[in-house]
């Protein structure tokens, strides 16, 4: 491959008003890192480093960055690490959701400026890899995904575990009183045992296999665990691929259409995957100037079993699938429903990568599509006077018996009022009650926090309450389980019907018929939006990012992108 004059270091040069001595003196200065003049006629590939003390997910990162680089030179290209912001799920306060968007403007602005051919963007928490694919998808140059791959499990006196759906049984447990302290301390220690990210099928595992649907990893990728020498192997030839990439221009643009976005969601639906995919793909999706049609995904979510055993809505975990062969039987079950000539990083279409792959062998984590873990698909998308733009409920993780339910309104006016009152005794709650979270949305909380998993109240609890219906316009994690309406859509903090709710009234859900209605009358509704007032702002809200994410943030149903960062969309997902 040859150097043109807008390849390599001589890309994008620093404005000194003279193109010769911009490039003498970005050469002379990466000289002083040791680089030789051969070095620095190599096509530049970029590899993001975002490894933090701070995001025990990403712990293998430097491991991976050193065979990307081996994979890059072999491929004949300079392999250069710059370091991005990362964000580590439990380290960030309000919630990590609230810098998904500040990560992909960073990520995408270093990747626009340095003199790259080409990036590979090593990532794995659950926000980190959205934020880059947004990143790549609005830079549109070469770009491979490479996740730093999931845990391993571990055991407690027995008893298999792994984070996080078991962290929250446990904690489940003790809330209940059937764990002590010692026990609880001991469970803790005992549930993030390897470096790696979530191996449930939480937000890291869904969106990895989505990416790898999605055709921006290379095939195989999504499941290899942490610790596995293969994951290695594989940012090797990464690594190598990325070069590759750069000379023949597979830019995602190429990649990120709506038919591969398609099979992204088929996928999310199949592996019973976390509701939060829908979320990220959306805003994925909105950079490369596609709408999702929520309603499409639901019709999809309709014809599509949940075909994976995975916790939380089944009993395996990521290092099983891995062994039963990651995505591809996955994909073989779901032929019929796939866009098989999308194009994938690999320059092969998907079809010929799963043409390519190991025959299937026999195993019971990923089920044949005749013999589904639940005939219709993990995520169902409902509608009503309560979501006027929507809501989700995952219902394979859902105690059926509450898919179809009235109950009388409790409602919680944020997280601070719910943390003073959910364990109060004299909380006047029955199982049968609704639990409504408010102001917990992209704005209201701000962030859209993983609230959305309001616990049991705990006398309920204590009385052996193992679910209730739960409302807000919160997320949860995809880690989580229970019947639990989320991402109502517009959020209560600007003035959604949400924010009108009190307590008292009936809500009724009717999962089958995709419906969430507050049965309040209209004039009565009509009343209560007069007299509405919106919440006071948050601490902050004036400056810097918050006042930038709060001016700009968007609602769930187009992924809560910045308004400035999406492109007015030419296409929509069928
Ligand atoms: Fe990083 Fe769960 S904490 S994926």
């Amino acid at each position: 491959m040859g150097n043109g004059h807008d390849t390599g270091l001589r890309k994008g040069l620093t404005h000194y008003g003279d193109a010769g001595f911009s490039l003498f003196l970005r050469k002379s200065f990466a000289k002083a890192m040791g680089y030789s003049d051969a070095d620095l006629d190599r096509p530049v590939v970029g590899i993001t480093n975002t490894a933090s003390g701070f995001n025990n997910c990403h712990q293998t990162v430097p491991a991976l960055i050193e065979a990307v680089k081996r994979g890059v030179m072999y491929g004949g290209g300079l392999p250069v690490e710059f370091p991005t912001i990362s964000l580590g799920e439990p380290y960030l306060a309000p919630t990590s959701m609230l810098f998904r968007n500040l990560m992909s403007i960073d990520t995408e602005e270093m990747i626009r400026a340095h003199p790259l051919d080409a990036v590979v963007l090593v990532g794995g928490c659950d926000k980190t890899v959205p934020a880059q694919l947004m990143a790549a998808a609005s830079a549109n140059l070469p770009a491979i995904s490479l996740v730093t791959g999931p845990m391993m499990t571990s055991s407690w006196r027995g008893e298999r575990l792994g984070a996080c759906t078991d962290c929250r049984r446990q904690w489940g447990r003790f809330r209940a009183g059937e764990l002590d302290e010692a026990e609880i301390a001991e469970v803790g220690g005992t549930l993030s045992t390897t470096a790696g990210t979530c191996m449930v099928m939480g937000t890291a595992s869904t969106i990895a296999l989505m990416t790898e649907a999605l055709g921006m990893m290379l095939a195989g990728g999504a499941a290899i665990p942490a610790v596995n020498a293969e994951r290695l192997r594989l940012a090797e030839a990464t690594g190598a691929r990325a070069v590759a990439m750069a000379g023949e221009g597979l830019v995602p643009s190429r990649i990120l259409t709506p038919a591969a976005f398609a099979n992204a969601f088929r996928v999310l639906l199949a592996i019973g995957g976390s509701t939060n995919g829908l979320i990220h793909m959306t805003a994925i999706a909105g950079r490369a100037g596609i709408a999702v049609d929520l309603d499409g995904i639901d019709r999809m979510g309709r014809e599509t079993p949940v075909l994976v055993d995975l916790k939380p809505s089944g009993a395996h975990y990521m290092e099983d699938l891995y062994k039963a062969g990651g995505l591809a039987p996955i994909l073989r079950e779901l032929r019929p429903l796939l866009n098989l000539d999308c194009l994938t990083v690999s320059g092969r279409t998907l079809g010929a990568e799963l043409d390519a792959a190991p025959p299937a062998w026999p195993q019971t984590v990923v089920r044949p599509f005749a013999e589904p873990l639940a005939r219709e698909g993990g995520i169902a998308v409902l509608r009503g006077n309560l979501a006027p733009d929507g809501a989700i409920i995952k219902q394979s993780a859902a105690s059926p018996a509450l898919l179809t339910h009235e109950g009388r309104a409790v409602v919680f006016d944020g997280l601070d009022d719910l943390a003073r009152r959910i364990d109060d005794d004299a909380l006047e709650v029955a199982p049968e009650d609704v639990l409504v979270l408010r102001n917990a949305g992209p704005k209201g909380a701000p962030g859209m926090p993983e609230s959305g998993y309001v616990p049991i109240p705990r006398k309920l609890a204590r009385a052996g309450v193992k679910d209730m219906l739960r409302i807000s316009d919160a997320r949860m994690s995809g880690t989580a389980f229970g019947a639990i309406v989320l991402h109502v859509a517009p959020e209560a903090a600007v003035g959604g019907p949400l924010a009108l709710v009190e307590t008292g009234d009936r809500i009724r859900l009717d999962v089958p018929r995709r419906a969430l209605a507050l049965l309040v009358d209209e004039e009565t509704l009509a009343a209560r939006r007069a007299a509405w007032r919106p919440p006071a702002p948050h601490p902050g809200a004036e400056r810097g990012w918050l006042k930038l994410h709060l001016d700009q943030v968007g609602q769930a149903d187009t992924g809560c992108d910045l308004d400035v960062l999406r492109p007015p969309p030419t296409a929509t997902t069928p």
